[in-house]
């Protein structure tokens, strides 16, 4: 990101957190400027260099890269080296038949929703991501016209339809620790855009606590396969807010 800023602004304001590793991108800047001024606060750092003064461009990410299964991904996506093993694990135990319009919350650069199109009865797959270069890298994995794509925020998107079925490997990282808030928040969200008999084909990391969050949202419960790292879960009916009792 900074060699694309610098390669279109003659200044570059940087300001991020220490716990995001801004440290260690202000002292790689150092070691090819010299000093360079900054602000620090609290946990924050802010610095900022002149693009014309330093030659960053060996920086640039590089281009979508071929992987195995025919797949193209990007520098800095999510399993960029090649399809995800719990992804896999959860593509292997769909069922032959799916709902028809269906959706991959958190589809990265598409890997699941292509095995969804591989399914019989798919007439539709919504693809949710938020990181741009992996829904671009999507864009070119799934060809298919059944499949549409949003860039947008999993928890706030609101879809145009109710979707009969959903699959998802949600994200299980917030900064730098593994933390099941998200993949919670995913959870909610898929029950909010399921129709009442709707279902949820989901893998999760074997030590993620996400079983009372499933049953919160919906009727139905099963774990349906995994192994050590990683287990799988088809859950159905979601509960919506009405049905809930209060706790
Ligand atoms: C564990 S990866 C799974 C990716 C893909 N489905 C696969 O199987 O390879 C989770 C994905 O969720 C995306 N993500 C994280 N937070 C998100 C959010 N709030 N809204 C949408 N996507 C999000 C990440 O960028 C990442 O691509």
């Amino acid at each position: 990101m900074l060699a694309q800023a610098a390669a279109l602004a003659p200044l570059v304001i940087v300001d991020g957190q220490k716990t995001d590793g801004v440290d260690s991108l202000w002292r790689e800047m150092r070691t090819r400027t010299g000093d360079l001024p900054c602000v620090t606060r609290a946990h924050g750092r802010l610095f900022w260099f002149e693009s014309t003064a330093v030659d960053i461009s060996d920086w640039t990410a590089p281009a979508p890269a071929p992987v195995d299964g025919g797949f193209v991904t990007q520098w800095g996506a999510f399993s960029a080296d090649g399809p995800d093993r719990g992804s896999q694990m959860l593509a292997a135990a769909l069922p032959g038949k799916l709902p028809s319009r269906m959706a991959d919350l958190g589809a990265g650069w598409g890997y699941l929703a292509r095995a969804v199109l591989e399914r019989d009865g798919v007439k539709s797959i919504d693809l949710v991501e938020a990181e741009k270069l992996a829904l671009d890298c999507a864009r070119r994995n799934v060809t298919d016209p059944r499949a549409a794509f949003h860039w947008a925020d999993v928890t706030r998107f609101k879809p145009d339809h109710l979707y009969d079925g959903i699959v998802s490997n949600p994200p299980f990282h917030v900064g730098r620790a593994a933390d099941p808030a998200l993949g919670r928040a995913f959870i909610v969200a898929a029950a909010r855009m399921l129709a009442p008999s709707g279902q949820l084909w989901m893998v999760a990391n074997r030590h993620l606590p996400y079983e009372s969050s499933l049953r919160e949202s919906f009727r139905s419960v099963e774990e349906i396969g995994g192994d050590g790292t990683f287990k799988l879960f088809h859950a159905i009916r979601p509960l919506k807010p009405t049905d809930k009792k209060p706790r």
